[in-house]
């Protein structure tokens, strides 16, 4: 192993195993493993300089590798990293492609890091996305060349994409290809579409670097952030080669790491099924955990799960841990039942040892933050119900105003209503003006934000009133690092937590609730989710917080596993009507939304088979059968 792979070795989690085929390390947070990714790129330059060479970098566009240009800039500004002596590759364009477009990967490395840095101008090499057609070919020839005539890639950064490509080397791509342009693959183009506002504006093609030329670079890091990577990193890293997968190529790279977030490696061997590969420490998560993953892997209910069950299927410590396997499996049917509750503000007067909530207070003040003006009914619709019919009091608190997800149609719509009903119709023939000459390249102007943050605003209203909630208790924060008219957004700041910190200390809660869906496109929820965090830690000393329980839904992308949910609140098929009913009101969200991510169902569908889900993975663990369920993590602070 070289130097540069024990650094990580040491910072992140990493142990051999015969599932592996590539080098990994696992950090608790993207940011941490980019600032080790970030050094180590760092040393490498100034290792150059000190012997006056040379040092070629290949670089990777994406979300991935944004926090290491972020740390490489700061060490130029605060540690004097100099980037005289760096000449980059970088390692696709889409094509065509214009420097000046906002999407392109011209744009993008200008943004991120060359325009903060002292590289030379003749040193930054990107393929050119604005050549004649005529003259691609060649002009992939000369970039391979160029590469060559430096002596190859000293250190090349990577990401991944869900078809397994790196570069833009998509699904049959070659073992040696070079610089070429390609075809897109569907799936890259949909997870691109959010970017272009929609998937019609995205470019078929692309040049990239090949397979080949990635190979051939003596240093290689591959980053991967978050659980909609773990399927295809599992692939890569413990599959078989294939042109299939066509990052499995780096499995035959003697000097490749990938450095992963815990999202994005939940999925491999070691994390998932740890006691397949090693002897465990049984934690009584890691308990749950397995034994859910018996029962689903035997299609046996947990009670119902024999000696011969654990033995087979490398939990032989466990048991002799444990007992019996009838012990250990009536403790485990416990600790589910234990989870199941129909009232998830706390039973009054009930006995709480053994329920997810305390009876007291009977009547509790609870805030539901929903980082979009859907999010409440999407993922917890049948709970905020039972929650106010049972009493509490409740208020919504919408972290943004979620306009950038209003179509032009939609907003034209309304503004042509507007104009119908006044008089003085200026504000809505300036709207109604901008959207009909409206560009690609164009952002919204501020009215025309306005009245796209007010349809959503309207449509949450309405599906609040349907719940019974008054109008009083529902809360618009439109947090002021989502108001950039762009899907890229502005980094939190203190503005964004002083107003989290407002509404909690204004309601003193005793339950929040707040989306734990880290897997949405934009990574909205994360951020919402983050600004939640900042303003608990300012505000855990206070007395009140000290009574304050904080549960994390899901819902809308994904769903937490069994063994992860802390209470699931069950719903008849009535209150699954109405949850769908109240998501029918969040209309400019229906039919045809402009930021579907891969699944092409509707949110109220893929909700409800979520819900439905949930519920039937409980039935076949031999608990009680419900029609749906929503699922609930705590945070503990
Ligand atoms: C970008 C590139 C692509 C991306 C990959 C992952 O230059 O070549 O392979 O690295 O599509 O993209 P993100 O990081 O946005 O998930």
């Amino acid at each position: 192993m070289l130097d540069q792979t024990i650094t990580y070795t040491e910072a992140g989690k990493f142990e051999d195993t015969r599932f592996e085929r590539i080098h990994n390390v696992i950090f608790d947070s993207s940011r941490e493993a980019s600032v080790l990714v970030a050094r180590e790129m760092a040393n490498l330059i100034r290792k150059k300089e000190a012997l006056n060479e040379t040092c070629v970098l290949g670089l990777a566009t994406g979300s991935s590798p944004i926090k290491v240009y972020e740390e490489l800039v700061r060490m130029h500004k605060e540690e004097g990293l100099s980037f005289a002596n760096v000449v980059t590759f970088n390692l696709d364009e889409y094509y065509p492609m214009d420097k000046q477009n906002i999407q392109s990967y011209y744009y993008f490395m200008q943004e991120h890091l060359f325009d903060h840095v002292d590289i030379l101008p003749e040193n930054i090499n990107i393929p050119d996305g604005s050549v004649r057609a005529e003259a691609l070919y060649q002009h992939c020839i000369d970039y391979e060349m160029k590469i060559k005539s430096y002596g190859g890639i000293d250190f090349q950064l990577l990401g991944i994409g869900r078809t397994g490509h790196i570069g833009f080397n998509e699904p049959g791509s070659h073992y040696n290809s070079g610089t070429r342009s390609i075809t897109l693959d569907h799936i890259t183009r949909v997870d691109a579409a959010p970017a272009f506002l929609g998937i019609d504006n995205v470019p078929r093609k692309a040049i990239t670097m090949g397979v080949g030329t990635v190979r051939a670079a003596k240093r290689i890091v591959l980053l991967a952030w978050g659980v909609s990577k773990a399927d295809i990193v599992k692939k890569t890293v413990e599959g078989a080669i294939t042109s299939q997968v066509p990052a499995t190529y780096l499995q035959e790279h003697n000097n490749t790491t990938f450095v992963l977030d815990k999202g994005a490696s939940s999925e491999l061997t070691r994390v998932k099924t740890p006691w397949l590969v090693t002897s465990c420490i049984w934690t009584d998560f890691l308990k749950l955990k397995a034994v859910v993953w018996l029962s689903e892997l035997t299609n046996k209910a947990i009670l119902k799960l024999t000696d011969k069950d654990y033995n087979d299927n490398g939990m032989s410590g466990l048991l002799t841990e444990e007992g019996t396997a009838y012990d250990l499996n009536i403790k485990m049917f416990n600790k589910l039942q234990h989870t199941i509750t129909g009232w998830p503000g706390g039973k009054p007067d009930a006995d709480d040892t053994y329920r997810p909530e305390r009876s007291q207070p009977e009547q509790k003040r609870v805030i539901i933050f929903s980082p979009h003006p859907d999010d409440d009914v999407i993922s917890m619709g049948g709970t905020f119900d039972r929650l106010v019919e049972q009493g509490h009091e409740v208020h919504i608190a919408y972290q943004t105003s979620g306009n950038i997800a209003v179509s032009d149609e939609e907003a034209l719509k309304f503004a042509e209503i507007a104009k119908s009903l006044s008089t003085d119709s200026k504000d809505a023939d300036a709207i109604i003006k901008f959207l009909n000459q409206k560009t690609e390249n164009d952002i919204d102007t501020l009215p025309v934000r306005k009245l796209k943050a007010n349809i959503r605003r309207s449509e949450s209203l309405a599906a609040t009133r349907y719940l019974n909630l008054d109008d009083s208790h529902v809360h618009f924060l439109d947090l002021p690092f989502y108001e950039t008219g762009t899907i890229k957004k502005n980094n939190l700041s203190q503005k964004d937590v002083a107003i989290m910190c407002d509404i909690i200390e204004r309601v003193k809660p005793h339950q929040i609730y707040a989306a734990g869906d880290l897997a949405d496109p934009h990574g909205t929820h994360k951020v919402c989710l983050d600004a939640l965090f900042m303003a608990i830690e300012a505000l855990k000393h206070k007395d009140y917080m000290k009574d304050c329980w904080v549960w994390l839904y899901r819902g809308a992308w994904h769903e937490w596993e069994l063994y992860e949910i802390d209470m699931a609140v069950p719903m008849s098929p009535d209150q699954v009507l109405k949850k769908r009913h109240a998501i029918f009101y969040h209309q400019s969200q229906k039919d045809g939304v402009m930021f579907q991510g891969d699944d092409s169902r509707e949110f109220w569908v893929r909700v409800e088979d979520r819900n439905r889900l949930t519920a039937k993975k409980y039935n076949d663990m031999g608990l009680a059968d419900y029609a749906a369920m929503e699922a609930f993590k705590r945070y503990l602070f």
